[in-house]
């Protein structure tokens, strides 16, 4: 979603500006644009579609200055269009970005109107600039500005303010939408996600929630949301990743696959011993209360729900509790019921998204016993607002389709169930030990997986001309299959549905016909008989079957039945080894399609608003 950059130097800050901005292209955008202060006067640079356009408009007319503020726009308020692009100015005095929703910005707009602003876009953002620059004629300081505006918001916001009668200081706040300050040598530098700063520098520090605070080359200043003045140390960043660097493949998505070996034995590395899990891993409280723990409820959104459901079915048969999952947009708005000793679980490769953040708040005045956070990016909301956080150091994760961050989300969902189980001693030391030992086999087995993607792209020609496709699981490659249909969708355009399949003759069935390819998870399991009737009466329908399926699944190539040949040597780890293949599949797929692979059409990485 939308991206901020800004920076305060003695050098030329465009560049870095716009470098920032490519970094975060990741997230998904629609338009861009920067202001810099430039011979006293704010010059300011939009354009609709990619930052290269933007730069594009940069070498053509160069504007230069120490100080600016850059966005990338992902319309939520008006169309994409240069008008509603930020950055967005009032009276030419003040400019501003924003990440965010306003909500209350209709009335504020009206207010504001009728005492004489004019305005320029259909934004909320407008709304604030106008408020800034209204405050500003009766405060000593910008600082003092942003605050009186801020306190007239509703809705979330991360914004940086500059005043062009202040050269040398931008103001930033943060309420629901998060802001990094970063420190190089005599400047300093403000984005929404550390990789737009990498170049720059190693050293950052958080905004937390409700903080506003003056940034100054040298300098910052922070105030919390009462007002008192807060202590805090830049730390030198971890995160490792060149944004740019695509190495030897055309996509993010592609190199994101074949990362997955790497990843998952990073995800695993020092959280094993010879025959358990080791149950700190999830937080120095773990041992306690993992013991204690009667129930389970996770939270979250799209992919990452997906792996939720995956662990619904390891906690309940491993750990023998019940276990509760919910897409975290539903269960902020309901009226829900915490059974005592419930441990809430939140999933989120971003640690950002509006409303797993939501349901976390709401679930911490709701009764839970503790809050654990399985997520892919250190110092994010979740990691800082959970009582535990397990990092599945999947590295950062740029096409929009999310691949390993889901994998080693499983991961750690398969070694937080092992470990629940090893503290409630529900399985017994010999079970244990094996599957730690069948968790250390997964990244050999996923090479085994992405060695068939030359079958899998043969196979993927005869997708591309489909306008719809089913896929078809049992137990927990039913999430499996869903998971394989949200990957097609969203970067094929494919119309992709997932069902359970006994389901199938519950409606389903009436769509099968010889245009209707079914994708089939068949791992060989205790389901896998009652999944071969399922495909017989697709068969009987003249429906296509393309099922990935162990050698010992026994299903033989037939009439109307393809086989592409998956192997995973355990059941509890088929359901991470069997999403590999269904990810080449679509990524070959969308690439013979011709889609933007990296960037789907109205995707976003990262969905900070709800
Ligand atoms: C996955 O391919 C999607 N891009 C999307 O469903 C994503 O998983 C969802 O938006 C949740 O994001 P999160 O994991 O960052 O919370």
């Amino acid at each position: 979603m939308c991206g901020i950059v800004g920076a305060v130097a003695q050098r030329d800050i465009a560049e870095i500006l716009i470098e920032g901005l490519r970094r975060l292209e990741y997230r998904g955008y629609d338009s861009a644009g920067l202001a810099v202060i430039s011979e006293g006067q704010i010059a300011r640079l939009r354009r609709v579609g990619k930052v290269a356009e933007l730069q594009k408009a940069m070498e053509e007319a160069p504007i230069d200055g120490n100080i600016g503020i850059a966005h990338t726009r992902w319309a939520t308020h008006g169309e994409p269009n240069e008008n509603n692009a930020h950055p967005h100015f009032s009276n030419d005095r003040i400019a501003i970005v924003h990440n965010g929703i306003i909500e209350n910005y209709e009335v504020l707009r009206e207010e504001l109107k009728s005492q004489g602003y004019a305005f320029s876009s259909d934004t909320d953002t407008e709304v604030m600039a106008h408020l800034i620059e209204r405050e500003r004629k009766t405060t000593e300081s910008l600082l003092e500005a942003v605050l009186k505006a801020t306190q007239l918001l509703e809705g979330a916001y991360g914004t940086v303010v500059m005043d062009q009668q202040n050269p040398e200081q931008l103001v930033v706040a943060r309420s629901g939408s998060p802001l990094v300050l970063g420190k190089g040598i005599g400047e300093m530098f403000i984005a929404s996600d550390q990789l737009a700063l990498l170049p720059v520098t190693r050293q950052f520090m958080f905004l937390e929630e409700g903080e506003v605070a003056e940034v100054s080359r040298r300098e910052v200043r922070i105030l919390d949301a009462n007002g008192a003045l807060v202590e805090r140390d830049f730390e030198e960043s971890s995160v490792q990743h060149d944004a740019g660097d695509k190495g030897q493949f055309r996509h993010f998505m592609m190199k994101e696959i074949f990362e997955q070996p790497t990843s998952i034995s990073n995800t695993l590395e020092g959280r094993l011993t010879n025959d358990s899990v080791v149950v700190e891993s999830f937080g120095n409280k773990a041992p306690e209360l993992l013991t204690k723990v009667k129930s389970v409820q996770i939270i979250a959104c799209g992919t990452s729900y997906h792996a939720a459901m995956v662990a619904k079915y390891w906690i309940e048969a491993m750990v023998q509790i019940p276990c509760q999952v919910e897409i975290a947009s539903e269960y902020r708005y309901r009226k829900s019921v915490v059974v005592p000793d419930s441990l809430f679980i939140s999933i989120s490769q971003s640690g950002e998204t509006a409303d797993t953040l939501a349901a976390l708040r709401l679930a911490k005045e709701q009764g839970f016993m503790a809050s654990l956070t399985i997520c892919n990016v250190p110092g994010s909301s979740l990691v800082r607002e959970s009582d535990m956080a397990f990092m599945t150091r999947a590295g950062a994760e740029i096409g929009v389709a999310s691949t390993k961050a889901f994998t080693t989300q499983l991961t750690g969902l398969l070694m937080l169930a092992t470990a629940m189980a090893q503290s409630k001693q529900t399985l017994p030391a010999e079970e244990i030990a094996s599957i730690v030992d069948q968790l250390r086999q997964i990244p050999s087995e996923i090479n085994e997986a992405l060695a068939m993607d030359k079958t899998i792209e043969d196979i993927s020609e005869e997708f591309t001309e489909k306008e719809h496709t089913l896929f078809l699981g049992r137990g927990e490659q039913y999430p499996i299959a869903m998971e394989g249909a949200l990957k097609l969708k969203e970067i094929s355009y494919i119309h992709a549905e997932a069902y359970a399949a006994g389901e199938l003759k519950h409606g389903p069935l009436a769509l099968i016909d010889q245009d209707m390819p079914i994708v089939v998870v068949a791992p060989n399991n205790d389901l896998v008989e009652k999944l071969k009737s399922n495909m017989e009466e697709v068969r009987a329908r003249g429906g296509q079957l393309y099922v990935f399926a162990d050698k010992e699944s026994e299903i033989n190539e037939n009439d109307g039945i393809k086989i592409i040949h998956c192997s995973a040597k355990s059941h509890y780890t088929a359901p991470i080894i069997f999403t590999v293949p269904l990810q080449l599949l679509s990524y070959h797929v969308a690439v013979i399609r011709g889609t933007d692979v990296d960037q789907p059409r109205n995707l976003a990485k990262s969905v900070t608003v709800e």
